[in-house]
């Protein structure tokens, strides 16, 4: 029986990767969650799997080494999904210090303590043993409107301070592949989307907003350009690549879906006036006048967009969920979790770790 150590599985990625691996190996596998729960950790995303016996949660912190050194004595790990990190371009622009803190540092002691756990006496690994470490498209910077894609040979060229220390974690990660022959995999995805995402991101920010009757930001002119990938899609690339990956290798993870953040927006508006029953009085607020034009970000990326080659030939994942199909069941999945939003934006569900585990 495979034992998983997730690292960040209480956050959006992570909880939908959870639920992923338990619907489809359900008792085949052991997934142990390391999670130190931060604003953007939530329990509430995992509800549902809490009791089932596969399922451990722990509460560590990545960057607390002996915490990490005595999950990797007290569990026979063989692959680690790591997700933990910071996330939010536009918290790293106001605080960039606890990203290299969880993104660099963090990385850093869980590969140590991996590598530790896992190489013996003469340098090798056992069978079976694998890292997988989840980074960002943003790592190779910027693209233009025109043009061009990210291959996993495009330079690294990251402009803010989240996609620098996702940059360096990846470095890092290369630099245990290349000096100590370590088994991991690098999966460079675009942008997510689904169920359980925190309200701070482009679409349930839109989502969440749009239902209140309140503005919708758009940074600069709009026509940034994102490559928009169903959650689940993604979750099921990590499998993949973590079953059929050849290691040391990186792959890009893409989901064939570039648009406008402009674009975004009106697709938002348009579904939840389809899906609204009409004698709902939110269809009396929910149009275009809810947009509102803001200052731009600092450093604002202009447009990520994969080709996810690689995987497709070497490994034979595609994305299956085209934006259309996507998004409205992600509308779907917010109309019917109003009380997980609600949660979410009051700070209830940080409560939810004393009410499951007792005092912290
Ligand atoms: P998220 O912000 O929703 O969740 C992050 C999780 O990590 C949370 O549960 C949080 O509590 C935990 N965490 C943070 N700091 C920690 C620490 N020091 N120790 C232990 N746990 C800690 O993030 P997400 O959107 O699910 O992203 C997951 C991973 O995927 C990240 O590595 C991110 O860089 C990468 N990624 C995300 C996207 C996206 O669109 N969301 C795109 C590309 C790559
Ligand atoms: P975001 O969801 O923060 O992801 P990332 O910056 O990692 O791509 O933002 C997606 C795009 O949406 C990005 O171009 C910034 C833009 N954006 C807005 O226009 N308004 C907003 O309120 C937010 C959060 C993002």
């Amino acid at each position: 029986m495979k034992t998983y150590l997730v690292t960040g599985g209480a956050g959006f990625i992570g909880s939908n990767y959870i639920r992923y691996m338990l619907d489809r190996y359900g008792d085949s596998i052991r997934i142990i969650n390391v999670d130190a729960l931060t604003y953007a950790g939530n329990l509430e995303n995992l509800a549902d799997i809490e009791k089932l016996p596969g399922y451990r949660f722990i509460r560590a912190n990545i960057t607390d080494r002996d915490a990490i050194t005595a999950i990797f004595a007290e569990h026979d790990i063989d692959c680690v999904v790591h997700f933990a990190a910071e996330s939010h371009v536009d918290r790293s622009i106001k605080n960039p210090e606890i990203f290299v803190q969880t993104n660099v540092l963090g990385t850093a002691v869980m590969l140590n303590a991996a590598r530790a756990a896992w190489e013996d006496r003469d340098g090798t690994y056992a069978e079976g043993k694998r890292f997988l470490h989840v980074s960002t498209d943003e790592v190779y910077g910027s693209l233009e409107e025109d043009g061009g894609y990210f291959y996993e040979t495009t330079p690294y060229a990251p402009h803010s301070p989240y996609s620098a220390s996702k940059a360096s974690s990846d470095m890092l990660v290369k630099a245990y592949v290349d000096t100590y022959h370590f088994p991991a995999n690098i999966t460079n995805c675009s942008n997510n989307y689904g169920p359980y995402q925190f309200p701070e991101k482009l679409i349930p920010l839109i989502i969440n907003n749009a239902l209140n009757g309140r503005k919708l930001p758009v940074y600069g002119d709009g026509k940034n350009v994102r490559d928009w990938l169903y959650v689940t899609d993604h979750a099921k690339a990590i499998d993949m690549v973590m079953e059929k990956g050849r290691p040391g290798e990186t792959y890009n993870v893409g989901g064939h879906n570039e648009k406008q953040n402009i674009e975004i927006i009106h697709i938002i508006l348009d579904v939840l006036r389809e899906k609204l029953p009409g004698s709902d009085p939110r269809r009396a607020y929910i149009n275009e006048d809810l947009i509102t034009y803001v200052e731009d970000r600092k450093g604002h990326d202009r447009r990520y967009a994969i080709a996810p080659d690689k995987i497709k030939s070497e490994i034979g994942w595609e994305p299956e969920t085209m934006f259309e199909e996507g998004i409205r069941k992600t509308i779907e999945w917010y109309f019917t979790h109003e009380d997980w939003m609600e949660h979410v934006t009051s700070g209830a569900y940080q409560n939810y770790y004393e009410t499951m585990y007792g005092p912290a």
